[in-house]
């Protein structure tokens, strides 16, 4: 089937990401020689491609396509996450040398890459990770992407992956973040904010639907306004347009229509375990997974209703405006969004990657599912103070300065008529921990000493091994 036709590039997997991110690379010149386990898949794919079809080449073995790429090769995996990832590297293996290179662009656990690109070291074929962000439609158009790899291994990629990506005003969404998981990690990261900023969302609709009655065409009316102002970005914007649309089969609203149990692959959990390991406080990302996990327990949820009464309440006349609602969202994002990136810094002087947060966020920019009008500036702030809470970077903290007082209304009133607001409650209980001076952890220090001896320091002498006056006198 190859047509003794020479390829650029091969790739694996031919599932929706897959697929798209075969046709990109086509559409950008590039001749892709594509291979799926399942035989059938591939001539479907082949058969849908139109006029690309004439830069693809259909493979029906690993053998075939490795043999239809002009060395050095490189391999684009798009296969599911975990075990098929390595089982599809042991196949090639045989057939490839240590001139060529394996791509992994599925969503994989940073710490599986790592493992990988150290097998590879250790004398495997040359491996990177790349975290791929924009779901089918931006495989298809232009992806943000976010490389781990050597200088080496990212030069030999770059013409494919600048061609493919998403591009902000001409630049493209894709740069190399660091070695090894680097990309996987950033990725993680990306989906952790994703997690947080979505959760926020449904918040705010959820105090709009129950508090203020409005309707989901209503909702959406909102939705769409917010996104010409601060809060303009992909998510806002389609949920916009969600709440606008109409269920084909009932004719009514088609959220009104969808179970209330959310989905999750995981990462958005990888993110969250890795921040308690890293000791980085990301509580609003914390906080949106497990309200999906609180999302999925609806037979507890019905329990807890049945038991406790509906909270939700309605909100009197007046009590919150749209102008706060919005205001609340803008400060919440800003939280969101410097979590994430101090959770990179921390990772980053852990695993001594230099994880470039500037560039992070430029890549940010377009292409990928937290794409945002505030990520432009978020590039510049994190440039001119690396290492510093972006919520303290002047221009973050007018916003905040202007907006924290709706986030706190909305917070408030929203759990005084018992609407639950996880998130958004987190991201108003870490901007004041995170702006109060003198904490309350000196009561903490005390109990710890008072029932283990654990010591404390002292405000007003050095040395860390300091006691109370209640020592155990056995
Ligand atoms: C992206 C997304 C994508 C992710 C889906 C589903 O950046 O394109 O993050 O990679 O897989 O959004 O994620 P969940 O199933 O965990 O919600």
């Amino acid at each position: 089937m190859a047509d003794g036709k020479t390829a650029d590039v091969g790739l694996i997997g031919l599932g929706t990401m897959g697929a798209m991110l075969a046709l990109n690379m086509a559409e950008k010149g590039f001749t892709v020689a594509v291979y799926n386990r399942t035989t059938s898949v591939t001539h479907e794919f082949m058969a849908s491609a139109g006029d690309l079809a004439a830069r693809l080449i259909a493979c029906e073995t690993i053998e075939t396509l490795v043999s239809t790429l002009a060395p050095p090769r490189a391999v684009v995996l798009m296969v599911p996450a975990g075990k098929v990832v390595d089982d599809q590297i042991a196949a090639l293996t045989p057939h490839l040398d240590d001139a060529d290179l394996i791509v992994d662009a599925g969503n994989a656990n940073f710490h599986d890459t790592n493992r990988r690109a150290a097998h590879a070291r250790a004398g495997g074929i040359p491996f990177m990770g790349i975290g791929v962000s924009g779901g089918e439609e931006g495989a298809r158009h232009g992806p943000a992407i976010m490389a781990g790899g050597t200088q080496d291994t990212f030069a030999r990629m770059a013409p494919i992956l600048n061609a493919i990506a998403a591009k902000y005003e001409g630049a493209p969404c894709a740069a190399l973040m660091g070695p090894d998981g680097a990309g996987h990690f950033v990725k993680t990261v990306h989906n952790g904010i994703e997690y947080a900023d979505m959760q926020i969302i449904a918040e705010a609709y959820g105090i709009m639907r129950d508090g203020l009655s409005y309707s989901a065409e209503a909702c959406g009316e909102v939705f769409s306004k917010w996104n010409e102002g601060a809060l303009k970005s992909y998510l806002i914007e389609i949920s916009g347009k969600v709440a606008t649309h109409l269920d084909p089969q009932s004719q009514k609203p088609m959220l009104d229509i969808i179970a209330d149990r959310a989905g999750q692959k995981g990462t958005g959990r990888w993110t969250a375990i890795e921040a308690q390991h890293l000791g980085a406080p990301i509580t609003v990302i914390e906080a949106a997974v497990a309200a999906r996990n609180m999302s999925a327990q609806a037979q507890v949820r019905h329990a807890g209703e049945s038991v406790f009464g509906r909270g939700s309440e309605p909100l009197a006349p007046g009590a919150l405006s749209l102008g706060e609602l919005e205001g609340a969202l803008i400060a919440g994002k800003i939280v969101c969004y410097a979590q994430g990136f101090a959770l990179i810094e921390r990772a980053s002087a852990e695993f001594g990657w230099a994880l470039p947060t500037p560039t992070i966020a430029q890549v940010w920019r377009e292409g990928c599912i937290i794409r945002s009008a505030m990520l432009n500036d978020m590039a510049s702030a994190l440039e001119a103070a690396p290492n510093t809470n972006l919520m303290f970077a002047p221009k973050f903290a007018a916003y905040l300065n202007a907006h924290i007082p709706a986030l706190r209304k909305v917070a408030a009133t929203a759990i005084s008529a018992s609407h639950p607001v996880p998130a958004l409650s987190a991201a108003i209980g870490y901007f004041d921990t995170m702006r109060t001076a003198r904490s309350t952890a000196n009561m903490i220090q005390a109990q710890r000493d008072f029932f283990g001896a654990h010591g404390f320091e002292r405000v007003d002498q050095p040395g860390k091994d300091h006691h109370g006056p209640w020592a155990f006198n056995g």
